[in-house]
């Protein structure tokens, strides 16, 4: 048996904060600890209670006067783009066909992909992410390779196989039978192996054609549970070309539903200019917009409008992701900072409350995992993080005039990095203390 105390700060949220100062959407402990027996929250809560609880002998961690959360989640990013993080473009197309298409040629190779790996998957944890949704390359040895870290690592990571077939280097086409062998070839080799789940993954209908597309739908009806995830209305002239080699679909929106793609695991990268009528489609079918603030500002995409799709009559599911590499950080406190100032532009709040919420229990929800990860709820993966609001000598100073939990949350995500990662528990195990050492 493997048991560890951790002693802190706790905070977890139990359901959508309604404003800033909505106390009942989350527990607080000012003196609380996590007790984290083969894995698993077997208790959290009060340190004296949770103390009760552990067995004798049972080694302790003191972080007070940390913070102790469940572990970030990122909805969306891609794995094989680590080094194409800040290439100059004047916009998304440009910048596939630039950089991201070449650079992603690189993973045909098994060696350059779990080289790769390793690299993100030390990064995932610097930053305090313990699980996160990846497009893998085309290539089978990519997903092989990201796969194969994260059970190594016992990471709860969701990926997939990206499927493309047209609109790209022939080094990065696979055909709508190879795209739908190989994808059932990943979930046969991978989906429920260690804490790995698969996604099917058509990049965007731009890079599919419509019998690929049309696969894809066939392997969401062969496997109604795993996730489906593409890229939906993120820039204009992308929603245009889309629309031109679709005339029969309605809109953007309406080709994936054309061909069963939309279902409450079907995670849309971006979903910037959506109308009503595509925002009722993926409200109805359940589907999740999930939000990348800093890929679009740096590509020019647009300000993603929130509040429209969160407080409509019918409204639309939302997550948040970083988005690498057309984002620019592997951090979701810095992901979080972004997202406040598009809410900002846009006339619109977004308090550090919901921030956090987001960035946990929110993108548990958007996943459908929140009984597993997203808490600090006993029965939960182990999957914690330390934050350290003082963690920078600007940190620190601010933080002398900090006076509530929202300030201090606010304080985390506008100066905060990785640097705020004082630990990160993987599975009831210390994580980033240990990166690089072997353990
Ligand atoms: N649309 C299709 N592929 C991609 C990608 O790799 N990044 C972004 N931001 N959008 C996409
Ligand atoms: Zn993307």
């Amino acid at each position: 048996m493997s048991a560890l105390l951790i002693r802190g700060r706790l905070l977890s949220f139990k359901r959508a904060p309604l404003g800033r100062d909505d106390a009942a959407s989350y527990t607080y402990e000012a003196d609380g600890a996590v007790l984290m027996v083969d894995g698993t929250i077997r208790a959290s809560g009060s340190y004296g209670e949770v103390k009760d609880e552990a067995e004798d002998g049972v080694p302790e961690v003191d972080h007070r006067p940390h913070l102790i959360m469940p572990g970030f989640i990122d909805t969306h990013l891609h794995f094989p783009q680590m080094q194409v993080v800040g290439s100059y473009a004047a916009n998304l197309l440009e910048w596939l066909n630039t950089y991201t298409f070449i650079e992603e040629q690189r993973f045909a190779e098994a060696e350059h992909a779990a080289r790769i790996a390793v690299h993100f998957f030390d990064e995932m944890l610097r930053h305090g992410t313990t699980t996160a949704v990846a497009y893998c390359s085309v290539h089978k040895t990519s997903a092989d390779a990201f796969f194969a870290e994260s059970l190594k690592r016992n990471t709860r990571m969701i990926a997939g196989k990206v499927m493309m077939d047209r609109n790209a280097p022939e080094a990065l086409r696979d055909t709508a039978q190879k795209g739908y062998d190989e994808t059932k070839q990943v979930i046969a080799d991978w989906n429920g192996k260690g804490r790995n789940h698969v996604a099917i993954t058509p990049r965007f209908a731009i890079t599919s054609t419509p019998e690929q597309i049309e696969a894809a739908g066939t392997l969401a009806r062969e496997f109604p549970d795993l996730y489906v995830q593409t890229h939906l209305s993120e820039n204009h002239e992308e929603i245009a070309f889309t629309c031109s080699l679709y005339p029969e679909a309605k809109d953007y929106t309406d080709i994936y539903a054309r061909y069963g793609l939309l279902g409450n695991r079907t995670l849309l990268g971006h979903c910037i200019h959506l109308s009503d009528r595509e925002a009722d489609v993926l409200s109805e079918a359940g589907s999740v917009a999930v939000h990348c603030p800093t890929s679009n500002l740096f590509l020019g995409s647009g300000l993603f409008p929130l509040r429209r799709l969160t407080g409509r009559e019918k409204p639309v599911r939302v997550g948040f992701a970083t988005d690498i590499g057309g984002g620019t950080s592997y951090s979701m406190l810095r992901t979080l900072d972004e997202a406040y100032k598009i809410q900002q532009l846009l006339g619109e709040r977004l308090n550090p409350l919901e921030s956090f919420y987001f960035a946990t229990r929110g993108n548990a929800e958007a996943l459908s995992l929140a009984d597993r990860i997203g808490t600090l709820e006993p029965g939960s993966d182990a999957d914690v993080i330390v934050l350290n609001a003082s963690a920078t000598p600007a940190m620190a100073l601010k933080m002398q005039a900090v006076t509530t939990l929202s300030e201090e949350l606010f304080l985390l995500q506008t100066l905060g990095d990785d640097r705020a990662i004082a630990e990160t528990y993987v599975a009831g195990e210390p994580a980033k203390s240990t990166l690089g050492k072997g353990a």
